[in-house]
C-alpha cells in the first residue's frame, strides 16, 4: 500500500506530502485495525483500493476513516462510496451513529467526494495535526442521512 500512495496522491503537496502520507500508515493499522478496514485487490493480487477506519474508543457513538484511496484508473466507477458505504454498515452494525474523518485543505477531490457522500465540512482547522498541518474535518450522522446505508 505504501508503494501506490505517491501516485494515487498525484505528488500532493511534493515531498513533505509523501512523508506526511507514509506516516499515516505505520504497521499497527495492519495488525490492530483489519477487522474494521478493508482492501481491494486485483486479481493480480495487487491493490485497487483500500479503506482504514476504526470504531472510536473514546466516543461510543463515533467510528472513524482513517486512510482512503482509490487507484487512479478506478476513479468514478463509485468503488470509494462502496468501500465507505461497507464502513457505514459495519458502523452501523456496532451501533455507531456519526462517521468522522479529515483530509488536507489542498484535497479538492478528497473534499468534493466526502460532500458528495453527505458529509458536513468544518473550515480548514490551522495547525490541526501540528504546525502546518492544517485540516479540514468532516462529519456524517448516519441517523440524518438514509441514503449513506448500505
Ligand atoms: C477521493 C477518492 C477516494 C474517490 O474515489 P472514487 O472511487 O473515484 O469515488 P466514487 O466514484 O465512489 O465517487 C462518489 C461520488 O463522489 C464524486 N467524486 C469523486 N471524486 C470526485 C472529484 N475528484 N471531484 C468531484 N466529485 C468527485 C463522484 O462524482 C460521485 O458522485 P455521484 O453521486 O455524482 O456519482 C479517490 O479520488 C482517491 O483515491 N483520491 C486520491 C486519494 C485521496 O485523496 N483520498 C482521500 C483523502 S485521505
Amino acid at each position: 500500500m505504501l508503494a501506490v500512495l505517491d501516485t494515487w496522491w498525484g505528488g500532493l503537496k511534493g515531498k513533505a506530502g509523501s512523508t506526511e502520507r507514509a506516516l499515516l500508515l505505520p504497521r499497527l493499522y495492519f495488525q490492530h485495525f483489519t477487522t474494521t478496514s478493508f482492501l481491494v485487490e486485483r486479481d493480480s493480487g495487487e491493490v485497487a483500493a483500500f479503506l482504514v477506519g476504526f470504531l472510536s474508543p473514546t466516543l461510543p457513538d463515533t467510528a472513524y476513516v482513517h486512510f482512503v484511496g482509490v487507484d487512479p484508473a478506478l476513479h468514478g466507477h463509485g468503488i470509494g462510496r462502496t468501500l465507505y458505504r461497507a464502513f457505514f454498515g459495519l458502523a452501523q452494525s456496532h451501533g455507531r451513529r456519526y462517521v468522522h474523518c479529515i483530509t488536507s485543505p489542498e484535497n479538492a477531490a478528497s473534499q468534493a467526494f466526502h460532500a458528495r457522500l453527505g458529509f458536513e465540512a468544518s473550515a480548514v482547522q490551522p495547525d490541526y495535526d501540528g504546525p502546518g498541518l492544517d485540516r479540514v474535518a468532516f462529519t456524517l450522522d448516519l441517523c440524518a442521512d438514509p441514503a449513506a446505508t448500505p
